[in-house]
């Protein structure tokens, strides 16, 4: 039923440092509502927190693109916001606006919070990955992940999406000890739940840090490459041989000091970051991910052959996972993704 291969995982090579020819691939969110028999089981479900928690359906729709396509790895089915509900937060998935969390704004408000208990609380997660693990071969590596500590804070602090994560900055500045807390407390939390999902068979992590562009280059140092250094560094210190990639998205320049400073094995790409920076600046450090506009993966045709062509070959002949740059929005056809995963696999660097 699962696309395998003989010479082990492609995925786990480039992380290791070696280009593989084709460049394993992968896609961020490739788990969601373009499928529709993820639309069924969602549906099946309740709400989206509820297929969160339901380890035999959080474990059917990881699989599902997995089945679908020739894909390299998957992910577990999850969301970055079960932590902040997993410390006590009341979150909501409202439909068609996207999460609600009742706003944390002072270090008062963190007493509210029950964090002895989030890792614990997350079992239907590690169980999910059990499931996953024991389904797959070992050639198609689960990942576990979890979001970066400054963007759940941002979630935390907003109480859901916004433009500039201005509650959260404003914060920060006026009360860095005071942030620095709720930070801290999702530093332990993060690396608890990472642990745990490397005990449950996670193989590789990612780390999203969706909302650290846009900071100065001071407070991206101390809101979000110290806080994953220190995740990474525990992680590491106990699972040193599972590869973590980090995902800084939209930090620009910025992202060359993340990925020399904050130890993670890969750096994710996003689909702002010009293709000779990743090979100049970046890979000739460690292995690339990324980056191609999901909104190409919408239109298809030949402007997605000719950039999949370009991104192979400028990245193709050094450790590289092909990826996009962000996560693949609802209106992408399935068939568009066979597409992209059939050129990947016969493109030459
Ligand atoms: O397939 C996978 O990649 C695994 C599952 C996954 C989801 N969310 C499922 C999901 C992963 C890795 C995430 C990460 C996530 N969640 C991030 C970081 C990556 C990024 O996109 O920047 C963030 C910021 C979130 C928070 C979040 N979750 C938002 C803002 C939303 C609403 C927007 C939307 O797309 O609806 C979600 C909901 C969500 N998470 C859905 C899925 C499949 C859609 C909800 C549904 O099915 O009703």
């Amino acid at each position: 039923m699962f696309h395998t291969s003989i010479s082990g995982s492609r995925f786990l090579s480039a992380l290791g440092g070696r280009t593989t020819n084709p460049p394993p691939i992968w896609l961020m969110r490739q788990a969601g509502r373009y499928l529709p028999e993820y639309r069924k089981v969602r549906h099946q479900a309740g709400s989206f927190l509820d297929l969160c928690y339901s380890p035999q359906l959080a474990a059917e729709v990881t699989l599902q693109p997995v089945r679908r396509f020739d894909l390299d790895a998957a992910i577990v089915f999850s969301d970055i916001l079960v932590v902040p509900h997993a410390l006590g937060q009341r979150v909501e998935f409202v439909e068609g606006e996207g999460p609600r969390l009742q706003p944390i704004r002072s270090v008062k408000d963190l007493e509210k919070l029950t964090p002895a208990l989030a890792v614990e609380r997350l079992a239907p997660v590690y169980e999910t990955l059990e499931r996953v693990v024991s389904e797959l071969p070992s050639e198609i590596p689960v990942i576990g992940f979890c979001g970066a500590p400054w963007t759940v804070a941002t979630y935390m602090v907003e109480g859901g999406g916004s433009r500039d994560q201005a509650e959260a900055r404003l914060w920060a500045y006026r009360d860095p000890d005071g942030f620095q807390q709720l930070i801290d407390l999702l530093v332990e939390t993060s690396a608890g739940y990472l642990l745990r999902q490397i005990q449950a068979g996670a193989g590789v992590l990612q780390i999203f840090d969706s909302w650290s562009g846009g900071l100065p280059e001071d407070e991206f140092a101390r809101w979000c490459i110290a806080p994953t250094q220190a995740i990474v560094d525990r992680v590491k210190a106990q699972a040193p041989g599972i590869p973590i990639i980090g995902f800084p998205r939209g930090s620009g320049v910025l992202t060359k000091t993340y990925a020399s400073q904050t130890r993670i094995d890969a750096i994710g790409c996003d689909t702002s970051l010009p293709l000779a920076f990743m090979r100049e600046q970046l890979q000739t450090r460690l292995p690339v991910q990324g980056n191609l506009d999901p909104l190409l993966l919408v239109v298809g045709g030949e402007q997605l052959e000719a950039r999949v062509g370009e991104i192979v070959s400028m990245l193709g002949s050094g450790p590289f996972v092909f990826n996009l740059g962000h996560g693949i929005v609802p209106e992408t056809p399935p068939e568009h993704v066979a597409k992209l995963v059939a050129m990947v696999k016969e493109v030459r660097a």
